[in-house]
């Protein structure tokens, strides 16, 4: 066991005992290091002021990823790289290419947002040589400017290639010696930490982590903390004792086999979308639509199933795929048809102590189209009013197997199995397909609230099937504001 939380912040080594289980990078930075350049806007993921950069060994290397400090808790730092906006300067007090950038480009008036954005861009300036246009949009999506407007801060995003190449950034320049430190760091002993009776604990160990999770059934099991980061942010909730599963490496591993992709439950969703994006670009799609860079960075598949949530993104999908799951209870496994995990509004198919351990995703075979959809009010960051996935599966124009996930619909994500019936053994035609879009109204009966009428949803989720249904009929239908690349039609 490890009472010490240890990490790097630029250079220094920063050791830390007893610390309150719940305290937020952000408040730590600000309040306790003085390192107010990381600013609080809204604290719950939305606005980016508060973007850091945290770096993780991968290999040699270290890969930075833009977090939201605002609702990331301290302790989960253990053997990273924290780089914040005061890190970047040059040796001699100067700006580094992309402040430089910003400058140049006028992209900043209050300034309020600007460290946030210098953080963002900075992730991608390491990360990538030459970035589209869509994937700077899709680098800034998770930052909030109100008074600049966005053009002069894509033209810095542009311009700080121009400036100097990213491997002669500062930081760039210290990685390998940073990796070094790092790797120092590593450990496979159990990290606990806390404060006033509150505890937090760390396993690194696989067998560990279950045992610990079936003996303390009251801990509060933390992955990438995108909700439960707001419980304490915004609801003021305490928490006893935090379990968090960040630092073991087994819950994080993805494996890619011909029939399927197995995803450990911590697998965040940017390490997670290669691969789904291979298993069906439209899963690739949807996770791009995910909240944004800094959420995706942090946030977990595990944690998007077994929060329950009927809007989450990725249980429709998965459940249109087969997916099933593996759950744990100590060293006793199960394995559960994805969609038979959600029970009710807020009830699942989880006992106390048990934890969601794997994700198996099968691979759709052949014959089988494949499209998702997310209906929010806005394209990025932004929750779903309804979300809907459909597997088709098609011999000689006549569909053998339909499953048809929708989620914002129901108090759960949940199959649509009078639209299915209405398919399967048919002629994958327009009027099957109309029947199928009427036997809807006998699957669900949504409700209206602030994100959408429950006429609206009810329209929309018929539109979606029709719409699948032209994308896979048509070569030449244009459906897609931003297409995703490789949907090719049947
Ligand atoms: C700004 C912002 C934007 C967002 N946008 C979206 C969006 O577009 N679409 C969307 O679907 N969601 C969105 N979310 C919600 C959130 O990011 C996702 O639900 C995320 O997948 C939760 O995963 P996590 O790892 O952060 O879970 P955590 O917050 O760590 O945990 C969530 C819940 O799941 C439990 N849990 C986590 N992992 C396991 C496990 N392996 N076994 C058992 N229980 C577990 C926890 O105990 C907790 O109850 C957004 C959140 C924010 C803050
Ligand atoms: S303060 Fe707004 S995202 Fe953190
Ligand atoms: S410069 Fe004022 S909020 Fe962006």
């Amino acid at each position: 066991m490890r009472e010490v939380v240890r990490f790097l912040l630029g250079s220094r080594l920063i050791e830390l005992r007893d610390l309150d289980p719940t305290q937020t990078v952000l408040d730590w930075l600000r309040l306790e290091r003085r390192l107010t350049g990381t600013k609080e806007g809204c604290a719950e993921g939305d606005c980016g002021a508060c973007t850091v950069l945290v770096g993780q060994l991968d290999g040699d290397r270290i890969r930075y990823q833009p977090i939201n400090a605002c609702i990331r808790f301290l302790a989960t730092l253990d053997g990273c790289h924290v780089v914040t906006v005061e890190d970047l300067k040059r040796p001699d007090g100067g700006l580094n290419p992309v402040q430089e950038a910003m400058v140049a480009c006028h992209g900043s008036q209050c300034g309020f947002c600007t460290p946030g954005f210098v953080m963002a861009l900075q992730a991608l300036y390491l990360a990538e040589p030459n970035p589209s246009a869509a994937r700077i949009n899709d680098a800034l999506a998770g930052n909030l400017c109100r008074c600049t407007g966005y053009a002069p801060i894509i033209a810095a995003a542009r311009q700080m290639y121009e400036r100097a190449p990213a491997a002669t950034d500062p930081l760039a320049t210290r990685m390998a010696e940073i990796a070094i430190r790092l790797r120092a760091l590593q450990d496979d002993k159990t990290l606990v930490t806390g404060r006033d009776g509150r505890r937090f604990i760390a396993p690194a160990r696989l067998d560990e982590f279950a045992a610990i999770c079936a003996a303390e059934p009251e801990a509060t099991l933390v992955a990438g903390a995108t909700d439960v980061g707001l419980w304490v942010t915004k609801a003021q909730r305490v928490l006893p004792t935090i379990l968090y599963a960040g630092r073991v490496t087994g819950l994080r591993t993805i494996e890619e086999a011909p029939d399927r992709v197995s995803l450990g439950a911590m697998a965040t969703y940017a390490d997670a979308a290669p691969a789904l994006s291979r298993l069906a670009p439209d899963l690739g799609e949807l996770i791009r639509r995910i909240g944004a860079e800094q959420v995706r960075s942090m946030g977990t598949i595990g944690g998007n199933i077994a929060n329950g949530s009927p809007i989450g993104d990725t249980p429709p999908a998965l459940i249109a795929l087969g997916a099933e799951i593996v759950l744990r209870h100590g060293g006793a496994r199960r394995r559960l048809a994805l969609e038979d995990y959600f029970l009710g509004y807020g009830r699942q198919d989880r006992a106390a102590g048990e934890f969601v351990e794997r994700i198996l995703i099968p691979r759709p075979g052949p014959r089988a189209r494949f499209r998702a959809y997310k209906i929010s009010k806005r394209f990025d960051q932004d929750i779903s009013a309804l979300c809907a996935a459909f597997l088709i599966e098609l011999d000689g124009g006549i569909v053998t197997r339909a499953r048809l996930g929708y989620g914002g619909m129901a108090e759960i994500p949940k199959r649509a199995r009078h639209a299915e019936a209405a398919l399967i053994g048919k002629p994958w035609d327009r009027t099957r397909v109309g029947a199928a879009m009427a036997a809807l109204d006998q699957d669900f009966a949504p409700l209206t609230d602030w994100r959408a009428s429950a006429g609206y949803r009810r329209k929309v989720a018929a539109n979606l099937l029709l719409k699948c249904w032209i994308e896979t009929t048509d070569p030449q239908a244009e459906t897609r504001l931003v297409g995703a690349a490789g949907l090719a039609p049947v």
